[in-house]
């Protein structure tokens, strides 16, 4: 059985591929797609996906899959711009300096593109499937809220080694 995943916000589609070679290990085969908005993150996220036989969408978020995937997605791993835009200038020159905005500015709150997405997401994923986003840990209680209000069963893992939070939603 094929598991189909999504890694959506995919910057350079380190996500998808980790996630990808993590199945691999498991034996499971895996059918990768990843999408961002940006043509320069579309174009180093090919070079990583594409030789291992995933697939690169250009385009606004969900909107960028084909529609043949909806409802089908087993795994849709999101790590999208959670920065709120006033504390943009607060990050270390390697981030604010050479990183494009737009991989950085989650808005007022930090919270718009986990917004869309989870408002959105429920349409995309399989009975079953996971919602998986990268949050700071004072914004993760949103984020999770956010998956609740959309139909999901949610829930916050942290990660002490890599200091690391992800919301996980899980459609019923
Ligand atoms: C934090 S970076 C992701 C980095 C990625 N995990 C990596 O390993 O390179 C966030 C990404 O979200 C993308 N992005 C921002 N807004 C987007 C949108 N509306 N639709 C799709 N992608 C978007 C940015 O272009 C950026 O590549």
């Amino acid at each position: 059985l094929e598991r189909v995943v999504v890694d959506l916000c995919c910057g350079s589609g380190a996500i998808g591929v980790a996630i990808a070679a993590a199945a691999e290990r498991a034996g499971r085969r895996v059918q990768l797609n990843a999408a961002d908005l940006d043509p320069a993150a579309v174009a180093c996220a090919r070079r990583n996906v594409e030789p291992i036989g995933g697939r690169v969408f250009e385009g606004d978020l969900l909107a960028a899959l084909p529609d043949s995937l909806r409802g089908t997605v087993d795994v849709l791993a999101v790590n999208a711009p959670y920065v709120p835009t006033a504390s943009i200038a607060l990050m270390p020159p390697e981030a604010r300096e050479h990183e494009h905005r737009i991989a950085l500015d989650g808005g007022s709150d930090g919270l718009s593109v986990h917004r869309r997405v989870c408002a959105a997401a429920t349409d995309w994923l399989a009975p079953g499937g996971r919602l998986l986003i990268e949050a700071s840990e004072d914004q993760a209680p949103r984020t999770a809220e956010l998956m609740a209000a959309a139909g999901l069963r949610a829930s916050i893992v942290q990660d002490d080694d890599v200091d690391g939070t992800v919301v996980i939603g899980i459609r019923p």
